[in-house]
């Protein structure tokens, strides 16, 4: 009898650890090609969302050949450790401790992670220590190991899945390319 308990006991704690194993989506897009590739993951998991939003609105990070967004980036190359160097954004309410995954979408703006991201990671990075981090980057054609490194910088201790790198020009495929990601990485699936 109290071994059908411990048992039953047992049972139930791993049902509800799995109900409670959750994934955050969290993502910035500038113009909108990485908005699709969170659409495909919202559509094929069960994850919450939460969109990165600048503090400072209608600025044109690509005007003048990307010169705004890359001072943005510089700054905070040039002086990582100083919050004063992330641009603001704005305010995130999340409670962390419920999610297990967290998938990360963001833009390379200059070889590194957007600023708006950065700024995000920066703040929270430590809070999702330890979780497994998918992350999805688009860029026009430059590779991503500079936004790698970004993401391990600013999640020191991130459990990191293989990248998905989706090129400007490729995200009329997104649907599949993230369904082919999620399944080869065991992430989040309905
Ligand atoms: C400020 C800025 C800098 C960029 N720098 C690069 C770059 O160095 N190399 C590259 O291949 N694409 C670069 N891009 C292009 C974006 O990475 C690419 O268009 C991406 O798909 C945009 O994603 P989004 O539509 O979600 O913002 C840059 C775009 C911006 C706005």
């Amino acid at each position: 009898m109290k071994k059908l308990l411990i048992a039953t006991l047992l049972g139930l704690t791993a049902a509800s650890a799995q109900v409670q194993a959750k994934t955050l989506l969290v993502y910035y897009s500038f113009t909108g090609n990485i908005e699709k590739a969170a659409v495909a993951v919202k559509d094929q998991t069960s994850t919450d969302v939460i969109q990165i939003q600048p503090a400072q609105k209608g600025l044109n990070y690509a005007a003048n050949n990307y010169s705004l967004g890359s001072d943005l980036v510089d700054q905070i190359r040039s002086k990582p450790n100083d919050p004063s160097s992330y641009p603001a954004i704005d305010p995130v309410d999340v409670d962390f401790s419920k999610y297990d995954t967290v998938i990360i979408g963001t833009p390379l703006w200059w070889s590194n992670m957007a600023a708006p991201m950065q700024t995000f990671l920066f703040h929270n990075g430590k809070a999702i220590a330890g979780k497994k981090i998918g992350l999805i980057v688009s860029s026009a054609s430059s590779g991503i190991s500079g936004v790698e490194r970004d993401a391990r910088r600013l999640i020191p201790e991130g459990n990191f899945t293989k990248s998905l790198w989706i090129r400007s020009s490729q995200f009329s495929s997104a649907p599949k390319v993230v369904a082919e990601w999620l399944k080869a990485n065991g992430l989040a699936s309905k």
